[in-house]
């Protein structure tokens, strides 16, 4: 899957079992995190295009945050290539 940060136009590859935070991270691209299990929610970023699907059963997110399209990326695992929009993502 292809991972896509609109703002800066960058991309990497993410495929199972990575999360996107982790295969971020393998590309080089830090976004903010914490805790790393789903319930900081430090890492909510919003996809404006894709699919997930979670590894724990309860993300930290609300029903209408998921309809906005929001997601925990440390918990996030691509099932589609996927924009995301994270300024304040940086390069390691
Ligand atoms: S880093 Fe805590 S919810 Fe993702």
């Amino acid at each position: 899957m292809k991972i896509t940060l609109a703002g800066q136009g960058w991309s990497f590859d993410a495929e199972a079992p990575d999360t996107v935070l982790q295969a971020a991270e393998r590309a080089g691209v830090i976004l903010p995190s914490s805790c790393r299990n789903g319930t900081c929610r430090t890492c909510i970023c919003q996809s404006t295009s894709g699919t997930v699907r979670y590894k724990i059963d309860w993300p930290g997110l609300s029903p209408d945050e998921k309809r906005e399209g929001y997601i925990l990326p440390c918990v996030a695992i691509a099932t589609s290539d996927l924009v995301i929009e994270a300024p304040a993502a940086r390069l390691r």
